[in-house]
């Protein structure tokens, strides 16, 4: 495994915090974004409330690794980062259900299968304070799911659709990548996020 990704060189312990910082930033945007683009929308005020609780969330994760960058003498902004996660705001700006099928129930979800990993690689590099504040930040997430989930259902209960056939409709038409497995089940399902949405579009070996 590269140094870079194991995170046990300085350079490399940097690149992850500074990458997960930005996620961070991301987040925060995205938790505020749906809040002002759907606005208009006859939505119960406990979605706009849940959203902003998010956003809160966000904005702690990102001032704790900013903090933590800090310790390294390093900075957000300090590298590049990838434009993906505004891309799939963009992607999924006509739609709430489609924001709420991808955001949330994609994107965070897929921070649950692979944050467990990196907890204990920091802590086998002997960086337990990176490490706790990835283990904060994970439980957090799972409230982020579990809200994008019930939010979800909430609103195709609304709308008549049926929840799992739609979430998988949406995914297929809209998310461009794959649902790469292993997923982390249980995390999953403590946000309420049964494996009946997401198992039969688990991307197969041979067919990514
Ligand atoms: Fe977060
Ligand atoms: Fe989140």
């Amino acid at each position: 495994m590269p140094r870079r990704r194991a995170g046990g060189s300085h350079a490399g312990r940097v690149a992850l915090l500074h990458a997960i910082a930005h996620i961070e930033l991301n987040a925060i945007d995205l938790a505020w974004d749906i809040v002002a683009r759907f606005a208009d929308q006859d939505l119960p005020h406990a979605f706009f409330d849940d959203w902003i609780a998010v956003a809160a969330e966000e904005a702690e994760h990102y001032a704790l690794l900013s903090a933590r960058l800090g310790d390294f003498g390093a900075a957000y902004g300090d590298l590049p980062a990838h434009d993906g996660l505004w891309e799939a705001a963009e992607l999924t700006a006509h739609d709430l259900l489609t924001r709420l099928a991808v955001v949330p129930l994609v994107l965070e979800a897929r921070g649950l299968d692979v944050t467990p990993d990196m907890i204990l690689r920091l802590d086998r590099v002997g960086d337990p304070e990176s490490a706790n504040i990835l283990r904060r930040i994970y439980e957090d997430e799972i409230g982020h799911v579990a809200t994008g989930r019930r939010w979800f259902e909430e609103i195709c209960a609304l709308r008549g659709l049926p929840a799992v056939e739609t979430w998988q409709r949406l995914i297929r038409d809209h998310f461009k990548g794959t649902l790469k497995p292993p997923f982390n089940d249980e995390a999953r399902a403590s946000a309420g996020f049964d494996a009946r949405y997401y198992q039969p579009l688990a991307a197969m070996p041979g067919n990514p």
